[in-house]
Parts: structure tokens; sequence; C-alpha cells
């Protein structure tokens, strides 16, 4: 059964860095658009670490978000085998922000319900939650082969 609560949790400075990386990958943001400046920084269970940015465009729902992006750059350079422990997400315009909902579930193709997601809240405060609890119920690859 999948817990809330993961058994070997990240430390604070693991958790600080994983949202520091998110801050710097925002830096690149392709975003002329909205002007939000989103990143994400993907740890997963092998230790590894992989940054993405949001990617707007003129035809504007083909953006892709920070973490979709990360996602996509992840499976390139890693292969199809990763496995999320936590994500961060980081936006340059001070603002609160959780991963939007196809962005849950995106994430949860790699990871499951214990996933720390670790986002900016209001007036800057350093929230976390999981992904279980943004994304109950999601759709997995199990229910298109029921048995
Ligand atoms: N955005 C992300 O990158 N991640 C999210 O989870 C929410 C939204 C981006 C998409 C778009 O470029 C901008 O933020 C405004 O919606």
């Amino acid at each position: 059964m999948s817990s809330a609560v993961p058994e070997n949790p990240l430390s604070g400075a693991e958790q600080q860095r994983l949202r520091d990386l998110a801050q710097t990958a925002a830096e690149n943001s392709y975003s002329p658009y909205s002007h939000f400046r989103v990143g994400a920084a993907l740890l997963f269970t092998d230790g590894s670490i992989v940054t993405g940015c949001n990617v707007e465009n003129a035809s504007y729902r083909l953006t892709s978000c920070a973490e979709q992006a990360a996602i996509a750059r992840a499976v390139a350079e890693r292969g199809p085998n990763i496995r999320l422990r936590a994500v961060a997400v980081a936006n340059l315009n001070g603002a609160p922000s959780m991963p939007c909902g196809a962005c849950r579930q995106t994430l949860s193709e790699f990871g499951n319900d214990d996933v720390l997601i670790l986002y900016p809240g209001e007036d800057g405060t350093d929230e976390s939650t999981t992904l279980g609890a943004l994304l109950p119920h999601a759709f997995r690859m199990q229910f298109l082969d029921p048995k």
C-alpha cells in the first residue's frame, strides 16, 4: 500500500537544493506570452536530478509546462525506467504555484502517490504535498489492460 509519508524523507537541505535548481531552471523559461517563468526540478529514485522550464508557443495550446518539459528531457536523457522521488516547482514571478492538472497526470506516469511535491505557496512560503494528494485516482497504464 502506498503511504502519504515517504519512508525515507528528503532532508531539509535536499529539499532546498531541489527548490533552488527549479528556480535556476526558470531563468531559461521561454514565456513571451504569459511572462510567467516556471522551472521544475525532478529528483529520481537513483538520485539523479533533471530540470526543465516552460516553453510557450504562438499557437498557445502548444505550450509545454516546466514539469512536462523536464519529464520529456529526463526520458530522452535517462530512458524509460525513470521513477520519481520528488519534484520541485518554482517561478520567478513571486507567485504561488503548484503543478497544473495536466502536469499532475504527466508526473503520475513516472511516480506513485508518495512522490513529494515542493512548491511556492502564498507570501513566498515553502509548501509541500504529495502527488497522491494532488491527483487522487490518477489514470494509470494498468487500466488499459484490465485482467
Ligand atoms: N505552467 C507551468 O510551466 N507549469 C504549471 O504547472 C502551470 C503553468 C506554465 C505554462 C505557461 O507557460 C505559464 O505557466 C502560464 O500558464
